[in-house]
């Protein structure tokens, strides 16, 4: 998607393929469970599957349908339902949403409406059109809230709804522990990735100090010894607030997590099984990730050293979309899109490890950052304030690289993910660093 002189039919294609791509997702994520299970509330930090449903129907009528087409909009009486704004998760099942079946009917007429009205769009003349922006920013939209639902599946108590099959087993990682990043200028952000959404730009330089970062993701047996060394017992690991938070909540491992005997057990999409020492650590929040880097004599990364590991190549001065190059996502380079229901362990994919050799800064777990939520110089709201900007501030840490239960539609080396660092049902790990001393 970097070459600007894409021609229309291809642009088509991929509108068709991405939305496509989505639907056959949401529709799995929706059609493995009875209706009680998609109009119940499994977290009270989640909606009922059926509020997604519909919200992402929603979002494709009003900005592919109303803003792009210009239609009327044809059930007015049910948007202020699905503005995530006006009623916070909590409250959701409260609301008179549209049943299972009526949810399913109004995405599919929205979806059909759509693909006609792709017939015939012409990809350029207003910013919402260009290179098929609208049509990839609702695709990212769907496939972010198939994510979100897949937490839900995961919240979600009683037997396993879905099942994938395991990562390839991956032989003993037994290369360097961490690379250094040479110090310098790079640039991070882009202004030329057309889906790229307004939070990723504009393209700036920014200055990087020498540091290193772990090859891999930190492993599930490697936070073991952090718990295992007394890590939650001891406040000197912690930042205050996380402190507070780990007393008042009791929290003494990963969200998930159970200690049987000497071994731990983890639940796992209505699987319970003992927790595998060689994957990344899942289900940690900010707080979480930032002791056991203190513990372990390190930090995390920044957001701009992360990008800077993640895209730059000390041969050039170019930031490339993914650590691998330019090229779409492929199987063999992440673990991403919901082909698998666990990060893969870690030392994978070597044939997407960036040229200093880091490995998994794409897929597999979502990536906690030392930053803040904070926009770019020059930043932009497009098209609308409540994508991101709303969310700007000290209050949100930045997640980079993507989980395996995110589609590559929605996930490249700019994407910038946050959420409070209190939160553990994300799919989220983290990876340390340090500065390097001269
Ligand atoms: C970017 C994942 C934080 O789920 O809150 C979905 C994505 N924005 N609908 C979220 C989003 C509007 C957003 N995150
Ligand atoms: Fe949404």
């Amino acid at each position: 998607m970097t070459d600007p002189a894409i021609d229309p039919e291809t642009l088509r294609e991929r509108a068709v393929t991405t939305l496509v791509t989505a639907r056959d997702r949401t529709t799995l994520l929706t059609s493995c469970v009875e209706d009680p299970d998609l109009t119940a509330q499994h977290s009270p930090l989640m909606s009922p599957l059926v509020w997604d449903l519909a919200h992402i129907g929603n979002q494709e009528e009003q900005w592919l349908l109303r803003a792009v087409a210009g239609r009327e909009a044809m059930r007015p009486e049910i948007d202020s339902l699905y503005d995530a704004f006006e009623h916070p998760r909590s409250e959701r099942p409260t609301l008179p949403l549209l049943p299972p079946a009526e949810a399913r009917r109004y995405a599919a007429d929205v979806r059909g409406r759509v693909l006609d009205l792709l017939e015939s769009t012409a990809f350029h003349g207003t910013r919402l059109t260009e290179a098929g922006f609208a049509f990839g920013m609702i695709a990212q939209h769907e496939q972010q809230h198939d994510e979100t639902m897949l937490i839900t599946h995961q919240l979600r108590k009683g037997p396993q709804a879905l099942t994938a099959p395991d990562p390839e087993p991956a032989p003993l990682f037994t290369g360097p522990a961490e690379v250094l990043v040479p110090g310098g200028p790079f640039t991070m952000g882009t202004s030329t990735e057309p889906w790229a959404l307004d939070n990723e730009r504009p393209a700036h330089r920014r200055e990087v100090a020498p540091f290193h970062i772990d090859t891999t993701p930190v492993s599930n047996g490697a936070y073991q010894a952090f718990i295992e060394d007394g890590g939650y017992e001891n406040e000197r690991w912690w930042d205050p607030a996380g402190w507070a938070h780990i007393r008042q909540h009791a929290i003494h491992a990963p969200l998930f997590w159970r200690r049987d005997g000497k071994q731990w057990l983890r639940r796992r999409f209505g699987v319970t099984e003992v927790v595998p020492p060689d994957e990344p650590v899942l289900h940690v929040c900010w707080y979480e990730a930032d002791a056991y880097a203190r513990w372990a004599g390190r930090r995390l990364p920044t957001e701009a050293e992360w990008e800077k590991a993640a895209r730059h190549d000390p041969a050039g001065d170019h930031s490339a979309r993914y650590p691998w190059g330019d090229a779409d996502p492929a199987p063999e380079h992440a673990n991403l899109g919901q082909r698998h229901l666990r990060p893969a362990p870690v030392g994978s994919y070597p044939e997407g490890e960036s040229p200093l050799g880091v490995r998994q800064l794409i897929g597999d777990v979502w990536e906690w950052t030392a930053s803040d939520f904070l926009p770019y110089p020059g930043f932009v709201a497009f098209p609308y304030k409540e994508y991101s900007e709303v969310f700007f501030g000290p209050e949100h840490k930045v997640l980079r690289g993507g989980s395996f239960a995110v589609d590559a539609v929605a996930c490249r080396g700019t994407f910038r993910n946050w959420d409070y660092p209190i939160r553990r049902q994300i799919f989220a790990g983290f990876r340390t660093a340090r500065s390097e001393t001269v």
